[in-house]
Formats: structure tokens, C-alpha cells, sequence
């Protein structure tokens, strides 16, 4: 096998009480990928769509992110990458996570898988770092995963899957702005007070009890954030009315998508989902901004070859 195809999907990061730490993987959204196996050494990207991107390797997330594991592999071989985006930089559903995801997952496809899926993580962190200016995995680990993550440490990183309920589903409402990873993050307080800190351990605890139990109330009741939603939401125009309407149509939470600008919803069933989504719709529509949205199911798969 010297070339394949992959997928490379959505993520949700933080959902609310899990800043940096938490995410979910989503179904149907996500960009393809094109991975090649050669004789020269090093990566080279060859062709981009839907997305005007950085081709050099060190500019490129993808890029990057392969390096560190070709690096880290002493690979005799060095490898092509295509990215064709569907997901909007700037979205606040991973689409750097995505590249970076991408090209580490393919890369390790075609040595013969010598690293582990969830070293992968690692790896993939490095293009997120240079896309954000951080290195943070909680869409690079969804994206290769799947399902939802917890990045329980990040030194070392301790990347831990969590089961989900099979009827959860996210509707996402993708604003046609961009906000910048880096930008989303400058607003925010480095401190926290000890009071908040409670909340929110207290509901990322509840988050994930929530989740292994199939308790749809408590998850409901544990998607709240009291430390970076309210620094953040005014880069988002209408955020309060469309979380609003998620939640009075039957939405267990909702909050931001990541670093935004996305808002999505977490519902028990595809039926409440429906709902929520036109909720959503309605509520943003009188901003003018055009959006598309999607209902998702949780990607139990992550990154995977197509
Ligand atoms: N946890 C990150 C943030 C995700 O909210 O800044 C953005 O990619």
C-alpha cells in the first residue's frame, strides 16, 4: 500500500465544563485526504482545496504534524499529502485538528502502524500548536479517536476514551465568520476564582459520570460554564438567543463549539435534535450572518481510511 484516502472529521472541544480537556468527535463533516508514499525523504504537500492554506511543510499544520512523527519514526521514506477542506478555518469544529489528525493517522497507515492511535494524539498536537499557538488536544484527540475524549494530563499526556450513550446526538450551527484560536484565547483570564473552579470541576465530573450512566438529565445539568463561555460569547453575535432556543426546545446543553465561532447542542434523539436545529436556525437568521447547520450523531471512529 503506498497511497490512500482518508476522512478526517469535526470535533467539539470543551463542552463547557471541559476547557481544553474534553470532545467529541462528529459524524459526516470533515475534510478528505490524500496520503502518498515516497522515495524521498521528508513531506511534501502537493495540492490543497477548499482552503487557501500554507504548501510549505513548516507553515502547514499537516505538514508540521507529520514531520513530528516522521521524526519520531526514523522513516526511510517521506510521504505527499493532498488536503481537500470542508471545514472552514476558523470555525471552532476543528479544522486544524483535522489536518493535523489526518496526516498523522495516514502517515502511520502506511509505515505499517508503528505508533498507537492514541500516540498519535501527540504528534498531532504539534500542528495544532502551530495553528493556535497552543498545543492542545481536545479536537486532535476526538478527531483521531473518536467518540468522546478527556485529556486527563497533558504532562505526560493521558488521553482516556469515554463511552457515550448510543441516542446522543449534536446539532452544530456553523456562523460564516471566523474567530481565531488565538484570538478566542486572548480574551480569556488566566486566573480563575476557586468558586468557579468548584463549578466547573464539579460538572466535568458530572459530565462524565453522566456519560458512562446513560444519564441523559445529568449531562444536561453538567454542561454548564461558568469560566470561558461568558469571556467569549461576545465574539459570537446572537449566542445567548440560539443557546436559549436550543435549551426551551429540549436540548440537553449547549454552549460554544470550541474557540468558536460554532454553537452547537447536545439532544437525546434525532427527533429532539430536528427540533432543536430549527430552533437554532430561527434564532440566528435575524443576524443577516449566513450559517449552515448539522445534526450529528457521535463519530465512535475518528480519523479513518476511505
Ligand atoms: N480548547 C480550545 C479553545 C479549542 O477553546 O481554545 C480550540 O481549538
Amino acid at each position: 500500500m503506498t497511497e490512500i484516502k482518508i476522512f478526517c472529521p469535526a470535533t467539539i472541544a470543551n463542552l463547557n465544563c471541559g476547557f481544553d480537556v474534553m470532545g467529541l468527535c462528529l459524524d459526516g463533516i470533515g475534510d478528505e485526504m490524500v496520503i502518498r508514499k515516497v522515495e524521498t525523504k521528508g513531506i511534501t504537500i502537493t495540492r490543497i482545496t477548499g482552503a487557501d492554506l500554507p504548501m510549505e511543510t513548516e507553515r502547514n499544520v499537516a505538514g508540521v504534524a507529520g514531520l513530528a512523527l516522521l521524526n519520531a519514526a526514523q522513516s526511510d521514506y517521506g510521504f505527499e499529502i493532498e488536503i481537500h477542506k470542508r471545514i472552514k478555518a476558523g470555525s471552532g469544529i476543528g479544522s486544524s485538528s483535522a489536518s493535523a489528525a489526518g496526516a498523522v493517522f495516514g502517515i502511520n497507515e502506511l509505515l505499517g502502524r508503528p505508533f498507537t492511535k492514541h500516540e498519535l494524539v501527540h504528534f498531532a498536537m504539534k500542528g495544532e500548536a502551530l495553528a493556535s499557538g497552543c498545543e492542545h488536544a481536545d479536537n486532535v484527540a476526538p478527531c483521531v479517536l473518536g467518540g468522546f475524549t478527556l485529556v486527563r494530563g497533558y504532562n505526560p499526556l493521558d488521553v482516556i476514551k469515554i463511552q457515550s450513550p448510543e441516542e446522543l446526538y449534536a446539532v452544530v450551527l456553523h456562523p460564516h465568520i471566523e474567530v481565531k484560536t488565538s484570538d478566542s484565547r486572548a480574551v480569556l483570564n488566566p486566573e480563575v476564582s476557586l468558586k468557579n473552579a468548584i463549578t466547573q470541576w464539579g460538572n466535568l465530573g458530572g459530565l462524565i459520570a453522566g456519560l458512562y450512566t446513560k444519564d441523559y438529565e445529568l449531562i444536561g445539568r453538567s454542561l454548564q460554564d461558568v469560566i470561558v463561555e461568558p469571556a467569549r460569547k461576545h465574539l459570537i453575535p446572537n449566542f445567548d438567543e440560539v443557546k436559549n432556543a436550543a435549551l426551551q426546545n429540549g436540548a440537553l446543553g449547549a454552549g460554544i463549539s470550541g474557540a468558536g465561532p460554532s454553537i452547537f447542542a447536545l439532544c437525546n434523539g434525532e427527533a429532539i435534535a430536528n427540533i432543536v436545529s430549527q430552533s437554532m436556525k430561527n434564532a440566528y437568521a435575524d443576524t443577516g450572518i449566513p450559517f449552515d447547520i448539522h445534526i450529528s450523531k457521535v463519530n465512535d471512529t475518528g480519523t479513518k481510511i476511505i
